[in-house]
């Protein structure tokens, strides 16, 4: 096979919300603001978020056993992970390393991606270059996100706006034509300041001041973010399906970031589509970044929205500014039934064996630095 007849097709997908509902009626008893406007202004109802036992890292896990279980692939099998996130475990090591250790992917590579809100589309574009080229086989995308760690819980203009939660596919490399097709990608860094963490970065390392002043928790410049991301949108859709050599008449589905159900009321109006086209969950979620998509997509698969052949668009815009869109044609093909329940006791067995072997490996790491130590004293000497 020549690498002109490799295609990346998602094979499997799922998704993992943190245990605790927050509504906005409970919203509107920490801040002052209203279920009312919060739902008229952005079509949020209630969103996921964290405890301190759940993080971007065992949101993403969960996510990414679920996606392996509909694959019906096993850990060792990927080539690589990649996580999208804004709000990733720490700065390093990355999420990405986290969940591959936990998985038991013993074969895989692994990295995080930081593209805020648009990061998971800029994920898909990535690894479907990395399967096009012959250089991977299988990788598995995650976009986790616990923004609720991040956002100042007094600005009412932020905190109601965002929410946790993961959403994971495998895209695995096929010779049928079809899966991720064509993406667009773009960036302008002249907005990076309406939408940013100010500290904690080599810009403004943590200090007092930092701790003191919030600092660490989003801000926003939440009219001019609503302007970018009206105008992208509807160009990034436009640019998507040129590239193709399609037009909008053949697309089934958009799935947009979920940011603003304004947004994309703006958006389908821009393109000429009805708004059931766009597949939307932001009332249920609220914000989650680099996790929208994913989730909003997993939920339409359960839904039965997305069928056979459908030709859907993934668009995201997001902290940057950065922008994007990838065109999907989904193909049921390769997703094989699920409840395979041997193989999933099998990959239950794996990550038990990836927990006793990365004890095992801290461990032996441990005892080697105590056994070397001379060793590496008398190398420091020479
Ligand atoms: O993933 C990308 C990240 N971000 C986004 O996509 C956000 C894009 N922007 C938006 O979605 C909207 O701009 C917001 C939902 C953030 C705000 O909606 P808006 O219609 O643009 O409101 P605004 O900022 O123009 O504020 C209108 C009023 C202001 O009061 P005054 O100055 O008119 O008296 C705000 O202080 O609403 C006030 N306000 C609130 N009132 C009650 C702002 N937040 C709240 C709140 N509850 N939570």
């Amino acid at each position: 096979m020549n690498n002109f007849d490799r295609y990346a097709h998602i094979i499997g997908w799922g998704t993992s919300v943190p245990k605790k509902v927050v509504s906005n009626q409970e919203l509107s008893e920490m801040v002052d603001t209203t279920d009312e406007w919060i739902e008229s202004r952005t079509g949020i109802k209630q969103r996921y978020i964290a405890d301190n036992t759940e993080t971007t890292a065992s949101l993403g896990l969960k996510a990414s056993k679920n996606a392996l279980d509909v694959a019906n692939i096993s850990p060792k099998d990927l080539d690589l992970i990649i996580v999208a996130t804004c709000t990733p475990e720490h700065n390093f090591p990355s999420t990405a390393s986290i969940i591959q250790d936990k998985l038991g992917a013993t074969r895989a590579g692994a990295f995080d991606m930081n593209a805020a809100c648009t990061g998971f589309v800029y994920a898909l574009s990535v690894a479907n270059q990395m399967i096009r080229s012959g250089a991977f086989n299988t990788i598995l995308i995650v976009g986790s996100e616990t923004l609720s760690k991040i956002v100042n819980w007094e600005d009412r203009s932020t905190c109601v706006l965002f929410g946790d939660g993961a959403g994971a596919i495998v895209l695995q490399e096929k010779n049928q034509p079809g899966g991720i097709l064509t993406s667009v990608l773009r960036s302008d860094g002249s907005g990076a300041d309406l939408l940013k963490v100010p500290a904690g970065g080599s810009a403004m390392p943590a200090t007092n001041h930092t701790v003191e002043n919030n600092l660490h928790a989003i801000t926003m410049n939440g009219r001019e973010v609503f302007r970018f991301a009206t105008r992208v949108m509807a160009d990034a859709c436009n640019k998507v399906v040129q590239q193709a050599d399609m037009t909008l008449d053949d697309i089934d589905f958009i799935i947009p970031h979920q940011a603003n159900k304004r947004i994309i009321e703006t958006a389908a109006r821009n393109l000429n589509l009805p708004l059931d086209k766009f597949i939307m969950n932001l009332d249920a979620h609220g914000n989650t970044s680099a996790a929208s998509i994913p989730l909003a997509l997993c939920e339409a698969i359960s839904n039965q929205q997305i069928k056979d052949k459908h030709n859907i668009i993934f668009v995201a815009f997001g902290g940057g500014l950065s922008w994007g869109a990838t065109l999907v044609s989904w193909d049921m093909t390769h997703t094989k039934p699920v409840n395979q329940i041997w193989h999933k006791l099998r990959r239950q067995a794996l990550y038990g064996f990836a927990k006793i072997r990365s004890t095992i490996r801290r461990s032996t790491r441990k005892i080697e630095g105590i056994l070397l130590k001379d060793d590496s004293t008398d190398i420091d000497k020479t």
